[in-house]
């Protein structure tokens, strides 16, 4: 085949009604996998080493690509890739942010009744409410996660006691963490011993460490914004799909800045 023959080989193109006629990629195997709702993308490749997955009736490869078209089956059953779903939640608290539980707990997927299935992007403890976005778009969750994009998530922070203006410039210039100093951040009272904290990392009980690391222990936690995404209309334990313009902008936050124009 030829070089440019390979290419129209990779090439798919969409003609639904619902999407129009666009290019759409061949995707890797493992992604595939992860997209139909399979497994993670690690775990896929484990099902693909094991020879469990097929491609038009042949054993796939980690490098194997698949197309709109092609038949891809697990131990001999065909699969469906899913549409991509964005879902923003209003996580109640008592509810763990995870996929899947080992102790059997109620995770915050089991709250999302879709058929396809979403994994949180990042997490909040069980204890902590507010906004949490799940999806299964592997490719923006990972950018979103990355702290190089700063994505904003604002936080309320309940204390049990008023903190002095002096501590919320620390926790505003960064404080030493164990896992290296925080990034600067936005801090602004709202009431006595009521925080509001914007910050762009997603460290592990960031928001608590940051807390503890000038002397106050938090008495309750909630996100009240992610990104550009608020509550607005969602009760604890409510949840919708992302329109379509809050996709886009959620990809456009993980977008690298343009360079300057060179003259
Ligand atoms: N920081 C925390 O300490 N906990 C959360 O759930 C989120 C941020």
């Amino acid at each position: 085949m030829t070089h440019l023959g390979r290419i129209a080989a990779r090439l798919t193109t969409v003609n639904s009604p619902k999407e129009g006629y666009r290019y759409v990629p061949p995707m890797r195997l493992n992604a595939w996998l992860a997209r139909a709702g399979v497994a993670s993308r690690r775990k896929a490749d484990e099902l693909i080493k094991d020879g469990r997955v097929t491609v038009n009736g042949e054993p796939g490869q980690l490098n194997t690509f698949v197309q709109r078209t092609d038949d891809v089956r697990l131990d001999g059953k065909p699969l469906v890739k899913q549409e991509l779903a964005y879902v923003l939640l209003h996580k109640p608290a008592g509810v763990v942010t995870t996929a899947s539980d080992p102790q059997g707990r109620e995770t915050v997927v089991d709250l999302i009744d879709l058929p396809t299935r979403v994994v949180p992007v990042g997490r909040l403890d069980a204890d902590t409410t507010g906004a949490l976005l799940l999806t299964n778009d592997g490719d923006l969750a990972h950018q979103l996660a990355h702290p190089k994009y700063e994505v904003d998530k604002v936080y309320v922070v309940q204390l049990w006691k008023q903190p002095t203006d002096g501590t919320l410039r620390k926790l505003a210039e960064g404080v030493n963490l164990e896992d290296g100093k925080t990034s600067p951040a936005e801090v602004r009272r709202l009431a006595g011993s009521t925080i509001e904290l914007t910050i762009h990392e997603g460290r592990n009980r960031q928001v608590k460490r940051m807390f503890e690391a000038v002397g106050y222990r938090v008495k309750a936690l909630h996100r009240a914004q992610y990104a550009h995404l608020t509550l607005k209309g969602l009760e604890p334990g409510q949840w919708r799909e992302l329109e379509p313009s809050e996709v886009e902008r959620l990809r456009a936050t993980t977008k690298p800045p343009r360079a300057p124009a060179r003259r």
